[in-house]
């Protein structure tokens, strides 16, 4: 179903600077859009044209199929369904107080007190800043000030949240934590759009990506079919994403299936194709026609462990102890992940869990589940990309546990299943709190 739609737009500043040439692009309900493109191109131009801030001189806007009207109480009943993120807080953040500053757009949409302050709370708590709602907002670091900025647009619980360039100037880990925020508003059903000229960034995580040089949207279509073709990325003056670029290079080399673009480091993992003989040092009792166990990762013997370790065929052995062995196909035993979902948290059952099942891995996904890990002393090893990271350690044999909450839980279930039906390898996954149901 498509959302937001502009036909042939056009617009330019009033000092006669053209910033957007005749642009039509059509954005689905519920998908991750990114608009990719270098300083210049015509991005934050856009972004303020799809929610009314700038008339365009040529052309029309469409939301769910109607024109954009430009009298003050369509352009609020557009604003509060389509929120803008600047790339700068600042400019977004003027309030004394974070909880004033993200109950400024409720309160303006006319809600009584009461539902005002359900809903700042509520958001604050999802965002993870309710320890901080007395703070002035110039207090905070650049990460914090952007999930305040978001705040206050979730808050008016618009259909559409546009982001202009929402990692820009953030640390890793306040990156991170914004993307997580992203994802899981996605995931309950919020159209995102983003700006960026990250290509990885875009590349990792758009469902649908538009690219954008000089006022124009120069090419469109899956982030694949994007980035995969350099004729494009030439004419916008970007680079190939780096999980492609390694992809390409051990593609020449002739080490992986024949399958197209892995999107991340699970994907890339997956396309490379196994050995099938290999050289191992094994002990003097081995002989032709044992089986053993070898490390994955490492070629070595591996006897003790079940972990990343295959089964292979011992064909050949020579005298100082080489011997040229057969990988065998079955797939090699997984670790496994458990999802520990954090709306019943415990900390006395959560240790139990750890003990129980021995785990050896523990990732926290959302602000929410980092927040009570850290403030129970309970070692995060994985704090970003954490379901992807926990694939991989199972993959090597870890027991892993992650940490989260709402429906970050099916949006983990949903990743690992996706991963296991395209790699064919089985990871044991549960949602582990034995309580929930009480
Ligand atoms: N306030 C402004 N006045 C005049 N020209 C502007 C203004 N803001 C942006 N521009 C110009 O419009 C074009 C598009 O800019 P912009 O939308 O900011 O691109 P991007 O966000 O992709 O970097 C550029 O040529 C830029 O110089
Ligand atoms: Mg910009």
């Amino acid at each position: 179903m498509v959302i937001l739609e502009t036909k042939h737009l056009s617009f330019s500043y009033p000092d006669g600077t053209l910033a957007l040439d005749n642009i039509s692009v059509v954005i689905e309900k519920g998908k991750k859009i990114a608009f990719v493109g270098r300083n210049g191109s015509g991005k934050s131009t856009l972004f303020l044209s799809m929610n009314g801030t700038h008339r365009p001189k040529k052309g029309e806007i469409l939301f769910h199929g109607k024109p954009m009207k430009y009298d003050s109480k369509s352009l609020r009943e557009i604003r509060k369904n389509i929120g803008i993120v600047f790339q700068n807080s600042d400019d977004q953040i003027f309030a004394p107080t974070i909880y004033q500053d993200v109950a400024f757009g409720p309160t303006n949409l006319g809600y009584s007190k009461d539902k005002v302050e359900d809903i700042v709370n509520k958001t604050l708590e999802y965002v993870g800043l309710t320890h901080l709602k007395d703070k002035p907002p110039h207090h905070l670091s650049g990460g914090q000030k952007k999930r305040v900025a978001i705040a206050g647009i979730v808050a008016m619980d618009p259909e559409v949240i546009i982001l202009d360039e929402p990692l820009a100037n953030l640390d890793p880990v306040g990156a991170d934590e914004v993307m997580d925020l992203l994802n899981e508003l996605n995931y309950f059903g919020k159209t995102i759009i983003i700006s960026t000229h990250d290509v990885n960034l875009a590349y990792g995580w758009a469902d649908y990506v538009f690219l954008m040089n000089e006022h124009k949207v120069i090419s469109e279509g899956t982030p694949e079919a994007i980035f995969m073709h350099d004729d494009n990325l030439k004419a916008a003056y970007l680079r190939r994403p780096v999980t492609l670029e390694i992809y390409e290079e051990i593609k020449r080399r002739g080490l992986v299936k024949p399958q197209c673009c892995p999107r991340d480091i699970p994907d890339l993992v997956h396309s490379l194709r196994s050995q099938q003989l290999l050289w191992a040092k094994v002990p003097s009792e081995v002989k032709e026609g044992d089986y053993i166990n070898l490390g994955i990762l490492y070629g070595d013997y591996a006897p003790e462990s079940g972990y990343e370790a295959a089964n292979c065929k011992v064909l050949h052995v020579h005298e100082d102890g080489l011997a040229i062995v057969e990988m065998d196909r079955k797939p090699y035993r997984a670790g496994s992940i458990g999802i520990y979902d954090t709306e019943y948290y415990s900390k006395d059952e959560l240790l139990d869990i750890i003990d129980r099942d021995e785990i050896e891995c523990i990732g926290a996904m959302g602000k929410r589940s980092k927040i009570l890990a850290e403030g129970d002393e309970i070692y995060l090893h994985i704090t970003a990309g954490v379901v992807d990271r926990s694939i991989l350690n199972s993959l090597a044999g870890q027991r892993c546990l992650i940490l989260t909450n709402g429906g970050m839980v099916g949006h983990a279930l949903e990743r690992i299943k996706d991963y296991m039906q395209k790699s064919g390898i089985n990871i044991p996954v549960t949602v582990v709190n034995p309580n929930q149901e009480s």
